[in-house]
């Protein structure tokens, strides 16, 4: 059986990507392709109850390499759970946040060196996306739209300049390896962010 494909969808806070999340899945319910719709950190009982950890403010500071761990142990639960097991059946995943963001969060925001989340990234994830949406805007824009939420998590805490240097190595990827991933403009309307990822799902011939 074909395997089916594998999208992620990337960016820092307040970008749209939940937008855009529920644009792709409303593309795919039309066109009558079958797929699941999953998030990191999280997507399986497990991996639900470390992201809680991961995103619950605390009074004890949590360690980057702490950060690090954690969101590959939800990770490597959800790949083995969810998403290969999807991918082998011919479902599309589409997953909101991947390991993208382990490499941007934790490399860029935490300084944590690039090679050692390598090590786990090549150790844990054998299937990686075909396409990634790295939905892109400055952080004051982001910030600005995430603060209307409501309360903030533990690293929606984080200031500005960490999430500048998220996306300096969001961008960074997005140069090595321009066929998987599709930069949009997130600060453009709506309306444009969809129609560009529109032509971009047609042009995967899916149907
Ligand atoms: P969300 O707000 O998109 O649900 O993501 C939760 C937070 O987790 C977000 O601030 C980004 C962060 N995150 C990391 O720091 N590293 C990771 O590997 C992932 C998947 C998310």
């Amino acid at each position: 059986m074909q395997q089916g494909i594998f999208i992620t969808i990337e960016g820092i806070e307040g970008v749209g990507k939940s937008t855009a999340v529920n644009f792709i899945k409303d593309y795919f319910s039309k066109q009558q392709i079958p797929f699941i719709a999953t998030r990191e950190p999280g997507g399986t009982g497990i991996a639900e109850q470390i992201r809680k950890i991961l995103l619950t403010p605390s009074e004890e500071t949590m360690l980057p390499e702490t950060e690090l761990l954690l969101m590959f142990a939800s990770r490597a639960q959800h790949i083995a759970t969810v998403i290969k097991p999807a991918l082998e059946v011919g479902q599309c995943v589409i997953c909101d946040r991947f390991d993208d963001a382990s490499f941007a969060y934790q490399g860029g925001g935490r300084g944590i060196d690039l090679a050692y989340i390598k090590n786990l990234d090549d150790w844990l994830v054998k299937r990686r996306p075909d396409i990634t949406f790295l939905l892109d805007a400055s952080p004051e824009l982001g910030l600005m739209r995430a603060k209307h939420r409501g309360p903030q998590d533990r690293i929606e805490q984080e200031k500005t300049i960490f999430f500048d240097r998220v996306r300096a190595v969001y961008l960074e990827r997005a140069k090595q390896d321009t066929k998987r991933f599709k930069i949009i403009d997130a600060s453009q309307s709506i309306e444009a962010v969809q129609r560009e990822i529109k032509a971009i799902l047609d042009n995967l011939g899916l149907q």
